[in-house]
């Protein structure tokens, strides 16, 4: 059987992954927005690869003890295989190590793959951002707080706020 790795983006990867944002999102990253990502102090951006294919990826910030997950895809030709859940579930294992206590993401409310798949890996609903994304869709924040705030995180609604 193949072997799966998981490993650090380097700029290299970058034109393959390209080619998935342009067939997995109508508002794709451009390469240069990927280029940033990679130069970034703050980033730590992951790929999942099988044999010589790139199978999906993960673009996070780091500040201080927090996570965000600003980009999570899986190449549409590999989706439902359970790659999406083993490299989320991958991050959380290894960033519980590094103390890292929080992960927090937006989601659109319609992305129900996005949604189930996030939940069964233990994050919870935040809040909403109503008209969050450019095409007036909300957002859903989620957030797993995987091994340090107790109680910290209250459910908030930004929709309340002034
Ligand atoms: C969301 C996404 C990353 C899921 O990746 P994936 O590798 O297909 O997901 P997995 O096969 O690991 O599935 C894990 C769980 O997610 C849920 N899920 C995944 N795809 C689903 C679908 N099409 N419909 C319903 N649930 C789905 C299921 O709960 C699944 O568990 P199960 O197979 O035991 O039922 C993938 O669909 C994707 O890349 N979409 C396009 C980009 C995107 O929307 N990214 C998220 C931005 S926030």
């Amino acid at each position: 059987m193949e072997k799966i790795i998981i490993r650090e983006i380097n700029c290299l990867d970058l034109d393959t992954i390209f080619d998935i944002e342009k067939d997995s999102y109508s508002n794709p990253w451009t390469l240069n927005d990927l280029e940033t990502e990679v130069q970034n102090s703050f980033s730590k951006n992951y790929l999942i690869k099988k044999s010589k294919n790139i199978i999906g990826y993960a673009f996070t910030h780091i500040v201080i003890d927090q996570m965000q997950i600003n980009n999570f895809c899986i190449s549409e030709k590999f989706r439902r295989c359970g790659y999406g859940k083993i490299l989320l579930n991958s991050i959380l294992a290894y960033i519980r190590t590094v103390n890292i206590k929080c992960v927090y993401l937006d989601v659109r409310e319609g992305n129900i793959p996005a949604l189930k798949l996030y939940s069964s890996s233990g994050f919870k609903i935040d809040c909403i951002r109503k008209n969050y994304y450019s095409d007036g869709e909300n957002g859903i924040l989620m957030s797993n707080n995987i091994g340090g705030y107790t109680d910290t995180l209250s459910t908030c609604s930004i929709e309340q706020l002034p």
